[in-house]
């Protein structure tokens, strides 16, 4: 059975001094981890967690990766630089770059190629909003999405990680039932399983207001490998109570 994946999604947020201080108390409880552990962290500190993570339980992630291989893009990281930094995993696709920097499923699976051409492990975001819910639009979203990336990258989608985090339940306190994710973990891993016979080596990892008290629960359905965490990795006591649930 494979490891579960805990990954922490720390958005905007932190100093180096913060950074430092977090990572040290999760690394100092880090002895009976079973499951894997990540970090994505903001572009500027990459350089500074991979010199405090290298060699220990915690990989290192980032929360974005350039469409464009290199050349003249402004502002643009590369996955070849990403890599650079140790970088093992990116979130592309997530609700916050598709919603305020206008990524379309097209760019994210770009992005996806990206990264696993570089040899890092994409973390696809995908999930439907609260509107496209309510109006029993759920499957059909998450589906277009996903299938924009396998399109894009059929021949290693076994190599992906997918996140499914509905934008509703996004840092407002809201979760999807351990049920309700479950269904649409269910839909998304039959959907690698038409694409590709390793499909099951897939994590599928749940992300939207998981925390301490609901985590356990979360990471008890059969489809649910794991999760992408906001707020709560950004508190040590809390995402060690999640890796610990982790079993
Ligand atoms: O990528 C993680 C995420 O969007 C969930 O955030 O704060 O609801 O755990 P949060």
């Amino acid at each position: 059975m494979k490891k579960k994946l805990i990954a922490g999604n720390w958005k905007m947020n932190g100093t180096a001094a913060s950074n430092a201080a977090l990572l040290k108390a999760l690394l100092d409880q880090s002895a009976g981890w079973n499951c894997l552990v990540a970090v994505c962290v903001p572009a500027v500190y990459m350089a500074q967690v991979q010199g405090i993570v290298e060699g220990t339980g915690i990989a290192l992630g980032s929360q974005d990766v350039s469409a464009y291989e290199s050349g003249a893009y402004t502002g643009e990281i590369s996955a070849a630089m990403l890599k650079d930094f140790g970088t093992r995993y990116a979130i592309v696709g997530h609700s916050e770059r598709r919603q305020y920097h206008g990524e379309t499923d097209a760019i994210v699976a770009t992005k996806a190629t990206r990264a696993l051409a570089a040899g890092i492990t994409p973390i696809v975001c995908v999930g439907e909003t609260l509107a496209e819910r309510e109006s029993g639009r759920t499957e059909e979203v998450v589906k277009r999405q996903l299938a924009a990336v396998i399109h894009a990258n059929g021949h290693c989608i076994s190599e992906i990680v997918v996140a499914y985090e509905p934008v509703w339940a996004i840092g407002t306190g809201k979760t999807a039932t351990p049920e309700m994710a479950q269904q649409v973990h269910a839909v998304l891993r039959a959907q690698l399983q038409a694409a590709s016979e390793h499909a099951d080596r897939v994590h599928i990892l749940y992300g939207g207001s998981m925390n301490a008290a609901n985590a356990e629960q979360l990471l008890a359905q059969p489809d649910i490998d794991g999760g992408l965490v906001g707020g709560a990795a950004l508190k040590a006591a809390d995402f060690l109570s999640i890796i610990a649930a982790a079993k």
